[in-house]
């Protein structure tokens, strides 16, 4: 058993079971003479030298007159979530000696997984593909589309079309190009990735989309087509449902992206900071919808909670190796 915390920079092993005993009756309040009284054999000097050590490493806290500790008291350390705490401290540099960054350290153990998702489903749409070149003469321009990008949770009456919605998605994320290299594929895609590893898949939920019907439906890249997985049922209608309330609207967003990770694309190469630069992904690939968004004139919103349980289970995914990590509403514009 080893003893870690966010606030310290060292590990504690607890090789003896009194040491494992001492620090289970820690935690509630007590002196080391109530300890002394409840572990037979061992001495009060030793019981204080453990906590001592466990104090000075800022594995213990003091506990004020009125029960109060400084992780309650501090106004600073109170904001700190502890699994945050954790997070922040174990993906960045500074506070553990672990390895961090592209260490490959399953090579030649696992195989890595492929750059792209193996084809699920069969039922597919194929999506419309914009001629780029047009698009470099008639967008607004880069100026104007930062300056107004707003989130929109507002929808217009015309639902999205299926053109705008093949349009947006291969502007966002199609696949660009396919590298093979000695350690696994490596991608292309129009937002960036850590080491082009690129683990972000798009799911498009649609609720209201001229030519689509409603259900649940994966972005193939490869093909630029929807798959659909699932039509409109009782999991699809809580994905939506889920959306509109974290907008704190009544209105059901028209289509809502959701976007998963296929986790171990990553933790097959990344240490220490795998799940921290997913996320860094996440918020890439949001900036991306919202520009793009705003140049089509369609009506964006990034959403900050969602049910990843949820999804695994209306996709079929093995929650630990794929499922979501983001969601984004998107509609046409009013
Ligand atoms: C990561 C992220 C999560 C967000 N989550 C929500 C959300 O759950 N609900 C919502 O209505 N807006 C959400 N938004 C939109 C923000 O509220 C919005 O960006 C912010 O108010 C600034 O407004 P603007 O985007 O119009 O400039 C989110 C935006 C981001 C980038």
């Amino acid at each position: 058993m080893i003893l870690e915390s966010p606030l310290s920079k060292m590990v504690i092993h607890l090789l003896s079971w009194q040491a494992i005993a001492i620090v289970g009756l820690l935690a509630n309040p007590c002196i080391c003479r109530e300890i002394a009284t409840q572990i037979q054999g061992i001495e009060l000097d030793t019981i204080q030298q453990f906590t001592s050590l466990l104090l000075s490493t800022q594995m213990l806290s003091e506990v004020a007159e009125d029960g109060a500790i400084s992780e309650q008291t501090d106004i600073i350390l109170a904001q700190w979530e502890f699994h945050d705490l954790l997070f922040h401290s174990r993906s960045r540099s500074g506070r553990h000696a672990n390895p961090v960054g592209g260490t490959y350290r399953f090579l030649g153990q696992i195989a890595p997984l492929p750059a792209l998702k193996p084809r699920t489903w069969n039922k597919s749409i194929t999506l419309y593909k914009p001629d780029l070149e047009n698009l470099k003469t008639s967008d607004i321009s880069f100026t104007q589309v930062l300056e107004s990008r707003k989130s929109i949770g507002e929808h217009g009456e015309m639902p999205i079309t299926a053109q705008q919605l093949g349009e947006f998605l291969y502007r966002c994320a199609r696949i660009r190009n396919l590298l093979q290299t000695e350690k696994g594929e490596l991608l292309s895609r129009p937002y960036p990735s850590g080491g082009a590893m690129y683990e972000l898949e798009l799911y498009p939920v649609v609720n209201r989309c001229q030519d689509i019907l409603p259900g649940l439906y994966y972005y193939q890249l490869q093909a630029h087509e929807l798959c659909c997985i699932s039509s409109e049922t009782e999991a699809v209608e809580a994905l939506l449902k889920g959306a509109s309330m974290a907008m704190g609207k009544q209105e059901i967003p028209q289509v809502l992206i959701v976007i998963t990770a296929r986790f171990q694309r990553l933790a097959w190469k990344y240490e220490s900071i795998a799940y921290a630069l997913m996320l860094k992904h996440v918020g890439a690939l949001y900036q991306t919808m919202y520009l793009v968004a705003t140049a089509m004139n369609l009506a964006p919103c990034g959403i900050g909670t969602g049910d990843s349980d949820l999804f695994a289970k209306a996709a079929g995914c093995n929650y630990y190796a794929e499922t979501s990590v983001g969601e984004f509403a998107l509609g046409s514009g009013t």
